[in-house]
């Protein structure tokens, strides 16, 4: 796992909360394989997250299936509760003699705008705000996920560089004759970072063929969460 204690203490979507019904799902962030699952099925508002390994024989806990409530490996049945610990052992019939040690890694999920996001340590901040989303007169549109071959900050760096529009963009979101960018700051303004207004020319932002002078307002919310 990545231990970059700047990041495992925010919170990370890792999915569309459409994703995760009745079976368990695998999910990998900052290199750390986490099983999420529902412990009764798609109607579940609780989604659990563990280490996606048995501490049995290191099976991936996300092959198993989940019954009454418990995540269920698939190499020797042990039965894990919600809380992680394991709860029956099938081998061991009606002697049951389980060890404190036998649970699982819990990690912290939740879903919030139709996403699922997973914290590998306990939660110092706040999921990220996206008033729009419960906003009279803005509409929800889903896009993606997509799979991108980069680091994660690398692909917020360039969502926020605003001088590659009209270069890597060019003919939509801007073009090489205004490439000027006007002097702007960066302020911290309720724990997070926003932009001043950046105005960009840009012949044709959406597809309708119409040049505007769009103003763009970028904010960080968190290190790997952007909003415009
Ligand atoms: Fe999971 Fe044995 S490896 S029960």
């Amino acid at each position: 796992m990545i231990d970059d204690k700047a990041l495992l203490g925010h919170w990370h979507v890792v999915g569309l909360s459409s994703d995760l019904v009745d079976e368990p799902l695998q999910v990998e962030l900052m290199g750390e394989k986490v099983v999420l699952w529902r412990p009764n099925g798609r109607q579940d508002t609780e989604i659990q997250a563990f280490r996606d390994l048995c501490i049995h024989r290191g099976t991936a806990l996300s092959l198993g299936k989940i019954e009454d409530g418990c995540l269920v490996c698939p190499y020797h049945g042990w039965r894990y509760d919600t809380s992680g610990q394991c709860v029956h052992i099938p081998a061991q019939g009606d002697q049951q003699n389980i060890p404190e040690k036998a649970r699982a890694t819990s990690y912290t999920a939740t879903e919030r705008y139709n996403l699922i996001w997973l914290s590998l340590d306990t939660p110092q901040h706040d999921i990220p705000n996206y008033p729009e989303f419960e906003e009279a007169g803005f509409k929800t549109i889903t896009c993606g996920p997509y799979s991108i071959d980069a680091q994660a900050p690398r692909v917020i760096e360039n969502f926020l560089d605003v001088s590659h529009l009209m270069w890597v963009h060019e003919g939509l979101l801007g073009v090489p004759s205004h490439a000027v960018i006007p002097e702007y700051h960066v302020h911290e303004q309720n724990n997070k970072l926003v932009t001043d207004t950046i105005r960009i020319f840009q012949p044709d932002p959406d597809g309708r063929g119409k040049v505007v002078n769009n103003d763009y307002i970028y904010s960080v919310l968190s290190p790997m969460t952007a909003h415009f």
